[in-house]
């Protein structure tokens, strides 16, 4: 039926003739395991591959089949027969999965993956050269996995404790097994074959019992005295070999001290060895190697050895000294063996040789402190014994010089502040206190060279800044004292005042002087109440400094204040100062001349009228007259200071006027100059005699 479709389409697709012989079809191919998928071990197994392909003429086919994905085997064949694959007597080693492809004209198809499962190893077998052996000697072993096949790891044991291992491709192993106890030792061997990432692990094989026998010789150590060995007595040390024939070649005897080598000798020439003992410490190890081909037999011996004296100490005291004061070196053994050795016969010495000190009885040694750090050690000698003690490094002390006391940085009145105190000389650790005045203020604070100590004070009046002092002591046999500390103090800023002179007069200067109390130098700022910006800004080394303003106009009028600081950072403010520009004097006079003479001339017409009126009916006449005012001469005139204003007294010819550079008020005649006090400044008017 299929067949059928398919030349059916295949005619009513193509225009020409069909080539019949070119239409196929690969309608299936399958895989099967004979007889089963898991057999054991030995069944022989055969792949089976069936390829169902449609077609009308005989096409040739090539069969590909692969194991666990790797192709295993390839072959073209024209028979339409199914395609076999023998395993004969399988192993585990063809355990996996298969699967087989069927490829015709470039048409393919593959199987479905089987897995055959092979199960039973043979078990393995163990053969050793030998079952007698000695020590050094060894015996070779081979393990066996008879008919097995694949990729193997074969592994020894030796008393059930695994050994060795080893990898092969081939179904065996010979090793070499160094078996170097004495004794019986049960030998045994497994192997795994490896199939893909796993492995299939056999039966264990056959127990070959080796047995090692011990060898004849040996070597023998000697040591005489055996007790009782003091250092400086001499030992005699004896290396042998026991036990020894001629049968034995090859050997080899060595004599240690620990990991020293002090002799060598061989079969034939034993080691006799002398020596002083030294206590290096308190048991001494030896040992008599012997050398015969792979083995190597030790006999080792330990002695204890008594010191006859101590490494002896060298200390100091006291334990710290200044610079070339008095000091004694102290030199001497803790342990001394009386039994062996005499007091008197062990002696000390300084090294270097004394150096400036004198040797005061055993081992003491008194003189002078040097200036600088100086090494000492010492030695131990008795029945020609040297022990030399550890070097003492004297590092003499520095007295502590006079501290200096100061600030880090400006005081401020009421602030906190830090005080430092240091001595430029001294070994640490120094310690300081601080005073104030009799009072020690806190506790001592200790200090290595060159650190400073601080504490922090407030203090609120300018004088006590003189009360504070320190102390510096490092252990000797003074206390430094500092001098008082002096410094400057800063008084914060207060009481602004703002004050203006002269009086405000349209065309005339004007000063806006800020004056304050505090330390200079101080940072004056004035303004304008409705302006955000400062008018002026100065520093001034005095507590006032002014603003002028020239040619003062109605608009200068407002609400002025000024604003200080100084270096305590703390801002104050004036109050408010009204100023109000006033007219200037001559328009003042000007307008009244004015209107003076307006008022005269009507009265001239009128008078002229009223003369002619009455004419003709009387003939009298009178006089009109203006007469000044004069002041009386012991009056006195009180005036208003106006910036650069002529204040003049018409009838006494008195002038007063305020010059802005010599910030003076000038007071005279027309024409004369007086000289006035300085604080002038302050006030805000000033009087003026009126004098004929
Ligand atoms: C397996 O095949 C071999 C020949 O290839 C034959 O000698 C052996 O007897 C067969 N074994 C079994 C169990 O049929
Ligand atoms: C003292 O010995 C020490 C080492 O122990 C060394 O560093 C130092 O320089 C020596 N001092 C002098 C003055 O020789
Ligand atoms: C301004 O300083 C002087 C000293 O420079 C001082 O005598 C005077 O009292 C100070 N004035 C004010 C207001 O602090």
């Amino acid at each position: 039926m299929d067949l059928l479709l398919l030349l059916t389409s295949a005619l009513l697709c193509s225009c020409g003739p069909v080539n019949t012989e070119s239409v196929f079809q690969i309608a299936s191919v399958t895989l099967s395991i004979e007889p089963r998928a898991a057999v054991r071990r030995n069944t022989n197994v055969t792949l089976r591959c069936q390829a169902s392909v449609i077609s009308l003429a005989q096409l040739n086919r090539e069969y590909t089949l692969y194991k666990d994905n790797s192709v295993i085997y390839n072959k073209n064949t024209s028979s339409k027969e199914d395609f076999l694959y023998h395993l004969p007597e399988a192993r585990v080693s063809n355990n996996g999965r298969y699967k087989c492809m069927v490829r015709i004209m470039g048409q393919e198809m593959t199987s479905k993956s089987e897995k055959l499962t092979v199960t039973g190893m043979s078990p393995p077998i163990l053969h050793a050269d030998k079952s007698r052996t000695t020590e050094g000697e060894g015996v070779t072993v081979r393990c066996l996995a008879p008919g097995e096949t694949g990729s193997f790891f074969f592994y020894f044991y030796d008393n059930s404790s695994e050994i060795h291992d080893e990898h092969r491709n081939t179904n065996q192993a010979e090793i070499k097994l160094p078996l170097s106890d004495v004794g019986a030792h049960m030998i045994h061997c497994i192997y795994k074959v490896f199939i893909m990432s796993e492995s299939v692990t056999s039966d264990e094989s056959n127990t070959v019992i080796v047995t090692v026998e011990e060898l004849s010789i040996k070597p023998f150590l000697e040591i005489s005295p055996v007790n009782n060995i003091y250092e400086g007595d001499n030992l005699t040390i004896k290396c042998s070999i026991l036990g020894f024939n001629q049968s034995h070649k090859g050997m080899n005897l060595l004599l240690n001290q620990g990991t020293n080598l002090l002799s060598v000798g061989n079969a034939t020439a034993a080691i006799e060895y002398n020596m002083m003992v030294e206590a290096t410490a308190p048991t001494l190890s030896f040992d008599c190697r012997l050398t015969v081909k792979n083995l190597i037999k030790v006999d080792t011996k330990t002695i204890s050895v008594t010191e006859l004296f101590s490494v002896p100490q060298l200390i100091m005291s006291p334990p710290e000294v200044f610079q070339m004061k008095p000091m004694t070196l102290i030199c001497k053994s803790q342990h001394v063996a009386l039994e062996r050795v005499n007091k008197e016969d062990l002696t000390y010495s300084l090294d270097p040789a004394e150096h400036f000190l004198t040797p005061n009885g055993a081992g003491i040694f008194s003189g002078r402190a040097l200036k600088n750090e100086f090494n000492y050690t010492c030695i131990a000698e008795a029945k020609g014994i040297r022990k030399r003690s550890g070097t003492l490094t004297i590092t003499p002390k520095v007295p502590v010089s006079v501290p200096s006391i100061r600030v880090a940085d400006w005081p401020i009145l009421g602030e906190s502040f830090r005080i430092f105190c240091q001595s430029s000389k001294g070994s640490g650790p120094i310690t300081y206190s601080f005073w104030k005045g009799k009072t020690q203020m806190g506790t001592p604070i200790i200090k290595s060279f060159g650190q400073p100590a601080y504490i922090s004070v407030v203090i609120n009046d300018v004088k006590e800044i003189n009360l504070f002092t320190c102390k510096a002591n490092n252990g000797g046999e003074e206390e430094q004292q500092s001098a008082a500390l002096d410094t400057a103090v800063i008084e914060p800023i207060t009481n602004p005042i703002l004050t203006v002179i002269p009086d405000p007069v349209e065309g005339n200067d004007l000063y806006l002087i800020c004056s304050v109390q505090g330390t200079p130098p101080v940072t004056f700022r004035w303004f304008r109440h409705d302006k955000e910006t400062p008018l002026k800004v100065t520093t001034s080394l005095s507590n006032n400094s002014n603003y002028q303003i020239t040619g003062l106009s109605k608009e200068y009028s407002g609400m002025y204040y000024c604003e200080a600081d100084n270096r305590a950072n703390f801002k104050v403010q004036s109050d408010l100062v009204d100023v109000e520009v006033r007219m200037a004097l001559w328009k003042k006079a000007l307008i009244g001349g004015v209107l003076l003479l307006v008022a005269s001339l009507l009265i001239m017409v009128s008078c002229v009228l009223y003369y002619k009126h009455r004419r003709g009916k009387r003939e009298t006449a009178a006089e009109l007259s203006v007469k000044p005012a004069s002041p009386k001469s012991d009056e006195s005139l009180t005036v208003n200071l106006t910036h650069d204003t002529e204040v003049y007294n018409a009838a006494t010819d008195a002038v007063s006027f305020y010059d802005d550079k010599e910030g003076r008020v000038t007071n005279g005649t027309r024409g004369s100059v007086a000289s006035l006090p300085a604080d002038i400044s302050n006030r805000s008017s000033y009087s003026i005699p009126a004098t004929v």
